[in-house]
């Protein structure tokens, strides 16, 4: 999501949400920084390449669509697009828009068509859910079965709806602030079933890609599914309320943003801003508000929930929060399976959560924290996945390692291991078992010296190279005595990616190497810009949320939060991280007024590529009846509705070229 709900209606709240602003030099950097031998002198910078440390004196090109399609020194030879602002979205030349799903679509057979005139909790329960987020294509069938191999026609699919837009879900609510203090209770319990994700089988045919109503696998999870609470934290003290007071069991997930799947066939869905949706006195009166504090929970947040529902109102049920902000694992292959709260992996503001094997085939799950002078996490489970046992893999996320990431200023980078009783995580600290430590993750990292981050969003590893890419998305309270070298610019509006290079390869180590591969904004206007020197003015970019990978190792970059002011609207980029044309981002595609770009998965034959457009529409002013655009329907009786699309070759072939 934005940085927080609709932030173009809420500046007030903008500054209200930094959880951990006064980021000091964390201890752990500076030890890291003393014990290396190369010291400090060797900054970030000497570990660009030749034409990237070049692009720091840019010489932007001029660019028409229309220009013979000359990809220059990159791989990627479509023509690029023009910045612009528009109701509508746009994608390469030769390339084909499908809309896949919309918010509101009946998924079941017994589903009511969509009228969001007359939508009720039930209804949306049967609906896809609103603000479609991370998408995960998996094969039709469980994978390692007879039939459980990945198809480029037929996919099992899972998306995240991460949060609600009152002002353009309801009509003559009006806008933004004004919209979420008007709700009723009987929206809120729309919103409420509007939240989680879908499992939804969709398909190819003559060309064209469906969804598929009614199909075996299709499944709603909501803010009301009920789910396993397992690991460190399970029936810890503070996880217990009245409903349940054994502390293993939670209604719902929310605010899930991005996420990422597993060897064996299950989702990793991940939540992020769950503090929006609770409130009351005892954010400040509580012998919790400190904690509350520390996750962003405030006495009175921009969503009105806690007024309405019981559950959200911290003065009745203070432990409530506790028992959001986890990674939650679902078999999109068993409709009937429980989901699961895997508390190991820690609570914090999870952006995605993406996998990648460690040399001895335990895995290892890469996740940020996604807030200003927040945390980079890795988990390294306790034993290796199990190919061939596929029931073996069900609790292998309970037991590991949870660590956090320092960057020292000479391009070396270590994980300290989140673990009761090591360094200060101690009683002492009121750390009085691993369930504690896990509870307030953010407290711990901070104890142990992570290095704070320009809001960490998605982190993926580029299947081709084996590197990790760490997507910071900005940072507009970094100031210049809290620059560190990973992070290095003060007022961070753009956002930059970091490459990360594990020891020996193997992602288990304990230590790596990062530096930068490319740091947004505009070439020749914005300070400390690095893109490959022919990077055109069109091909620029601002604000790196969620990135895919093809099967070259290519780099697709979605965005959230474009100068829109300046005419331009949120997109897909594209860049190469190898050979001539490294980090030499092009322009692919437009997104429509008010929306970002959310999970971009290729398939792997890389002839689809599938997107998330997220909250079109939300711009300052926007409702319901006067919304900003009403993509994808153009129907005077509908609003904006967020949706999945589907982007193919109208030739059929790779996307891209
Ligand atoms: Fe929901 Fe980190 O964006
Ligand atoms: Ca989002
Ligand atoms: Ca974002
Ligand atoms: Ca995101």
């Amino acid at each position: 999501m934005t940085e927080l709900p609709l932030p173009r209606d809420l500046p007030e709240v903008e500054d209200t949400g930094l959880s951990n602003p006064a980021p000091q030099r964390p201890i752990g950097e500076m030890i890291a920084e003393r014990l290396s031998r190369r010291g400090a002198l060797a900054g970030a910078a000497a570990l660009l390449l030749p034409e990237m440390a070049a692009a720091q004196a840019p010489a932007p090109r001029a660019h028409d669509v229309g220009n013979a399609p000359d990809a220059g020194p990159s791989s990627l030879g479509f023509t690029e697009l023009r910045h612009r602002y528009s109701q509508r979205d746009t994608v390469a030349e030769g390339h084909e828009i499908q809309t896949l799903i919309r918010w509101g679509d009946p998924l079941f057979n017994d589903s009511p068509a969509f009228d969001p005139l007359k939508q009720t909790a039930a209804t949306q329960a049967k609906q896809f859910g609103y603000n479609c987020d991370y998408i995960a294509v998996m094969p039709p069938f469980v994978p390692g079965s007879a039939q459980g191999q990945l198809q480029a026609d037929r996919v099992v699919m899972w998306v995240n709806h991460e949060y609600t837009n009152t002002n353009l879900m309801f009509p003559g609510l009006g806008s933004g602030a004004q919209a979420r203090a008007r709700i009723t209770r009987e929206q809120t319990e729309i919103e409420v079933m509007a939240h989680g994700g879908s499992v939804v089988e969709v398909r190819r045919q003559n060309g064209r890609w469906s969804y598929v109503k009614g199909a075996r696998l299709n499944r709603r999870i909501t803010g009301e599914t009920p789910m396993r609470i397992s690991g460190p934290a399970a029936g810890n003290a503070r996880m217990k309320t009245a409903a349940d007071p054994n502390g293993t069991l939670v209604h719902g997930m929310f605010n899930n943003c991005a996420g990422g799947f597993t060897p064996w066939g299950t989702v990793l869905t991940c939540e992020e801003n769950f503090n929006f949706i609770f409130g009351g006195d005892a954010a400040e009166t509580s012998d919790q508000a400190a904690a509350y504090r520390r996750y962003g929970i405030v006495k009175a947040p921009p969503y009105a929930w806690w007024r309405h529902l019981e559950r959200f109102n911290l003065d009745k049920h203070p432990n409530e929060p506790n028992r959001f902000g986890w990674v939650v694992e679902i078999d999109p292959y068993d409709p009937t399976s429980t989901p699961v709260k895997r508390t190991a992996l820690g609570r914090f503001k999870h952006e995605g959560c993406n996998h990648v094997l460690a040399k001895d085939g335990r895995v290892v799950l890469y996740s940020g924290d996604d807030e200003r002078n927040e945390f980079i996490y890795r988990f390294v489970t306790a034993r290796p996945w199990d190919a061939n046992d596929r029931a073996k893999n069900k609790d292998l996320l309970d037991e590991g390692t949870l660590s956090v990431a320092v960057f020292a200023a000479d391009g070396s980078l270590r994980w300290l291991p989140l673990v009761l009783g090591e360094g200060p995580l101690t009683a002492e600290n009121n750390f009085h078992s691993q369930g504690d430590v896990v509870i307030e993750a953010r407290r711990a990292a901070t104890l142990l010296g992570a290095t704070p981050m320009d809001r960490p969003e998605d982190i993926e590893v580029n299947p081709v190279n084996g590197k990790v890419y760490v997507v910071l998305t900005n940072n507009s309270s970094r100031t210049a005595d809290t620059v560190n070298a990973a992070n290095p610019r003060a007022r961070n509006l753009h956002g930059h990616i970091l490459e990360l290079t594990p020891t020996g390869d193997d992602h288990a180590a304990e230590t790596g190497r990062w530096g930068i591969f490319l740091a947004a904004g505009k070439p020749g206007v914005d300070a400390g810009t690095q893109y490959h020197r022919a990077t055109s003015t069109d091909g620029w970019l601002s604000c790196p949320d969620n990135v895919a990978f093809d099967s070259k190792g290519r780099m697709w970059i979605a965005t959230d939060g474009a100068p829109t002011a300046a005419g331009i609207a949120d997109g897909l980029y594209a860049a190469d991280t190898a050979g001539m044309g490294r980090a030499l981002t092009k322009l692919f595609y437009q997104a429509p007024a008010g929306a970002e770009v959310c999970g971009p998965v290729l398939t792997h034959d890389d002839k689809t590529l599938f997107l998330a457009i997220q909250h079109p529409g939300e711009e300052r002013g926007g409702t319901f009846d006067t919304p900003s655009t009403r993509w994808p329907d153009f129907s005077p009786t509908m609003p904006p509705r967020p949706s999945v699309i589907a982007i193919v070759k109208k030739d059929g072939g790779i996307i891209g070229s």
